[in-house]
């Protein structure tokens, strides 16, 4: 592998916190390396230092920079992650009274999360009003939340029954993939957004907002700000939940607990 020099691992690190507020610190050196090498191949470029030169020198094209935020954000992510969530979910929705319902998987990275919820409401809700919308940094992950297609091992942790009610398990050259079914894909959107910009104007108010396994990547300013724009979003009542290893506490924010990694707006 070739060596990125610490000039260059600093500027691609401003580069990268710049746009996804996200700091990665000297022990990600081997990790930036690493995953700029494939970026630097691609386009031509062998020499990692010359690659981070031109992409700060502002001589690369846009879609330089959309890919390596691409490369440097971590997507991992699998369904019914955190299944303590999905079951609250599931008594919240079913106790809601009758009416629209809304839930936003903010940071859905390829689409686990969003397509987990609907599973959810689509036991719980019916064929009634409901929609999730899913939304990331990433446009590769957001195209891949498109397709709904995934390799099966990524649902260990889904209800069987549900699996069974919502997708569709591949054959032939799709053997070992599942296919979200056509029903539950119509009922959930895709499209990219930076939380750390102000968000689109067109999101609705929610019921429910999933702000899972992003926030670990802040630091506590851009945390802080993050929760804040997210929870405008929020109906009076509806409640957020965040991955049980981010501590909302002592960040001052009008929330209060109701369970770990649970929230209402106070
Ligand atoms: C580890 S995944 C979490 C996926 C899912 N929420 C879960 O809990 O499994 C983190 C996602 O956050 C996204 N992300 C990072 N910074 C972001 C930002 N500034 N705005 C929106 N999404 C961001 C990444 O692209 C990535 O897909």
């Amino acid at each position: 592998m070739k060596t990125l020099s610490p000039r260059s691992f600093a500027t691609v690190t401003d580069l990268f916190h710049r746009v996804s507020g996200i700091r990665l610190g000297p022990q990600k050196q081997a990790l930036v390396a690493g995953r700029l090498q494939k970026l630097a191949d691609e386009s031509g470029e062998r020499d990692l230092d010359r690659y981070v030169e031109r992409l700060s020198s502002g001589h690369a094209p846009a879609e330089e920079m959309t890919r390596l935020v691409d490369r440097l954000t971590t997507n991992e992510t699998y369904f019914f992650r955190e299944p303590q969530h999905f079951e609250d979910l599931a008594r919240r929705a079913g106790a809601a009274p009758a009416g629209e319902y809304t839930v936003w998987s903010a940071a859905s990275s390829s689409g686990e999360e969003a397509y987990s919820i609907a599973m959810v409401l689509a036991e719980s809700r019916g064929s009634t009003h409901w929609q999730v919308i899913g939304t990331d940094l990433s446009t590769t992950v957001v195209d891949a939340a498109r397709r709904g297609l995934y390799p099966l091992d990524r649902a260990r942790l889904t209800p069987p029954p549900l699996l069974k009610r919502h997708c569709l398990k591949g054959t032939g050259e799709y053997a070992g993939q599942l296919l979200v079914s056509r029903e539950l894909r119509e009922r959930v959107s895709f499209r990219v957004a930076n939380l750390m910009q102000p968000l689109p104007k067109d999101l609705p108010a929610f019921d429910v907002i999933f702000l899972r396994n992003v926030l670990i990547y802040f630091e506590t300013d851009a945390k802080a700000a993050i929760v804040r724009r997210v929870i405008e979003r929020l109906k009076p009542g509806g409640v957020l939940y965040t991955g049980h290893a981010e501590s909302l506490s002592m960040l001052g924010l009008p929330l209060r607990a109701l369970a770990p990694a649970v929230h209402v707006a106070a």
